[in-house]
């Protein structure tokens, strides 16, 4: 169902997709493509999990940030907190995991970094993606969005 395998390249492509559809290229199918995308992003996965923090009730623990991994203060925060095997004590709410492998396997373990970073440049695209559907459906110009696959 993933034209591309990790997360940040769906989310990067959604938005480029609906900015293709914007500027008359595209159309509905790209539109319902990148919803397809953004909703596999958020749960519509073999995992049936969201790779955004925070959203649903099934989402990443472990991010690979810094700030995320620190206890309260003052609390000491070093390298040893990158591998304490518990969640997180800082909810990084809001940001997006790098997502599965080419053969959509996914483990919310921090020091796997390609699978749990929250890097720029895919966040960027992401949120990017979800202002564009915003755009669409206050436009009235939003289609349905495809059906679950998983
Ligand atoms: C984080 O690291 C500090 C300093 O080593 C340690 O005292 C603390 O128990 C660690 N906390 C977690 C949640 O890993």
């Amino acid at each position: 169902m993933l034209q591309y395998n990790a997360v940040f390249l769906s989310a990067n492509t959604a938005f480029v997709a609906l900015m293709a559809a914007e500027n008359g290229i595209g159309g509905d199918p790209y539109k319902t493509w990148a919803l397809s995308q953004i909703n596999y992003i958020l749960g519509d996965n073999n995992k049936h999990m969201s790779y955004e923090i925070g959203f649903g009730s099934k989402y990443p623990v472990r991010p690979h940030h810094r700030g995320s991994s620190c206890p309260d203060k003052p609390a000491p925060c070093d390298h040893s907190n990158l591998s304490n095997p518990g969640p997180s004590p800082q909810l990084l709410k809001g940001a997006l995991v790098g997502g599965p492998d080419s053969s959509d396997n996914y483990q919310d373990k921090r020091e796997d970094y390609t699978k749990n970073e929250v890097a720029c440049d895919y966040n960027a695209g992401f949120q990017s993606a979800l202002a564009g559907l915003v755009h669409f459906a206050q436009k009235g110009r939003l289609p349905t969005s495809p059906a679950a696959k998983c």
